[in-house]
């Protein structure tokens, strides 16, 4: 026998007004977590997660301004090769500088964080973090009022994009327009300098490269990023009033270089007596490159971040026009690299056999020759180190960095 219970839940179940009232109490709880879950997702964006004090602090104490008229810069890859150097020479000039950098595992980490421990000496901060992070950006503009942002983040080098294109659409593409969507938003803005490439005129057969020339089509993915960039930023500065300065680099090296860069390979090999592969274009002419000296391209950057001029939005809107610019920062004199390689070897005192190898045609272009005028005319942008000197800089610095495999094979 059923309990006698059992009938009358069932009969209450069925009673019409019961079934009336279900579904409206049902509509009412889910209502109510809708709003709780709606309301909790807004007030973690707009009040995002807390950090620690003593991150407010580092972060206060990096950006601090210690001479007159100084600026209050966002470096973005601050514990890149570029970032790390230029970071350190507007610290060192008394401006406030605060670093980002997601320490991602393109090359080495050890290198980066030995640059973000060296750059912490001198009294940068480096926020590790990722600037497609929108809360970790908003937290960073609600501590500081930034004037400036140096932006040197990227994802870069050429023949990766091959293996893994979608890190060039997030590191190049997606996280430009989130930093632009935030200092667009930023009471008052920030100006934007940033690193476009030289690599955007592709294989253009004109030069030298001027920065008023059309730059289609790209030859790699990297480039096409690095050109959406320009349009991208073109896009907010128009609209938002961003005063914005692009800078077209060519091969930069020196001391902290980029590990996946030509120039440290050769030592490597040169060093461990392993021949190096030359590559040769096509017709069997010399690839030619305007290699730059580290520290002439931070002198472009400081000089771009003092000429910017002020972005005119607030809020989002837009009070008038902004500068636009882009300016190309390189030698102006492109070297083989044959050539380079010789300076290499004079600067050892080794030799080394080279592989020559054409190049299939695809994937990079042979030759680099660039009109620096523009730069030199509104920058002031001299660059003052020839190969020689700069690489016998970063000779040095290689074998006081990695030591030499010789000696310590000696030493054995
Ligand atoms: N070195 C050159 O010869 C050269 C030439 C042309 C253009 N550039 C451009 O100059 C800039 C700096 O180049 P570099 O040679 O110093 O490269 P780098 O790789 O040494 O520095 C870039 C830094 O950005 C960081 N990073 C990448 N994605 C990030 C993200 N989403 N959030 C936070 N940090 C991120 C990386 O960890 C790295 O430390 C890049 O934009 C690059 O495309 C460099």
């Amino acid at each position: 026998m059923p309990p006698l219970e059992e009938p009358c839940k069932f009969q209450a179940f069925m009673n019409p007004t019961f079934r009336l009232r279900f579904p409206s109490t049902m509509m009412v709880f889910l209502w109510a977590l809708f709003l709780i879950s709606f309301m909790a997702s807004f007030l973690t964006f707009v009040h995002p997660a807390p950090r620690s004090t003593s991150w407010h602090k580092n972060v206060r104490s990096s950006a601090h301004i210690r001479r007159p008229n100084g600026i209050s810069v966002l470096v973005t890859g601050a514990a890149g090769f570029i970032g790390s150097h230029v970071s350190l020479a507007l610290k060192n000039r008394g401006d406030g500088v605060v670093g980002v950098d997601n320490f991602d595992n393109y090359y080495g980490r050890s290198l980066k964080q030995t640059r973000r421990d060296l750059l912490g000496l001198n009294g940068v901060y480096i926020v590790d973090g990722d600037i497609n992070d929108r809360r970790l950006l908003s937290v960073l503009f609600n501590t500081v009022e930034f004037t400036h942002v140096m932006h040197l983040a990227a994802q870069v080098g050429v023949q990766y994009a091959v293996e893994n294109p979608y890190a060039y659409v997030r590191g190049n593409i997606a996280s430009l327009v989130t930093l632009l969507e935030q200092c667009k938003s930023a009471d008052p803005q920030p100006a934007v300098v940033w690193a476009s490439s030289g690599s955007v005129y592709g294989a253009q057969n004109k030069v030298p490269f001027s920065e008023t020339d059309r730059v289609d089509p790209p030859t790699t993915l990297y480039a096409s990023t690095k050109k959406t960039g320009e349009e991208i930023t073109h896009t907010y500065n128009r609209l938002h009033g961003l005063s914005i300065t692009g800078l077209r680099f060519f091969t930069v090296y020196g001391p902290w270089g980029r590990p996946d860069m030509a120039y440290f390979s050769f030592i490597k090999n040169i060093l461990q007596g392993k021949p190096i592969t030359v590559y040769r274009a096509k017709n069997q002419v010399d690839l030619a490159r305007d290699f730059i000296y580290i520290d002439d391209i931070v002198k472009g950057c400081v000089a771009s971040l003092d000429t910017s001029g002020k972005s005119t939005g607030s809020g989002g809107l837009k009070n008038g026009s902004a500068p636009y610019r882009i300016f190309n920062l390189g030698n102006g004199s492109p070297v083989t690299v044959p050539a380079l390689v010789t300076i290499l070897e004079e600067n050892l005192k080794m030799k080394v056999t080279k592989d020559v190898v054409d190049m299939c045609g695809d994937g990079d272009d042979s030759f680099a020759y660039v009109n620096i005028s523009l730069a030199e005319r509104e920058l002031g942008y001299k660059p003052t180190t020839d190969l020689q000197t700069g690489l016998g800089e970063f000779v040095k610095w290689y074998l006081w960095y990695y030591g030499n495999p010789l000696v310590q094979n000696r030493s054995v």
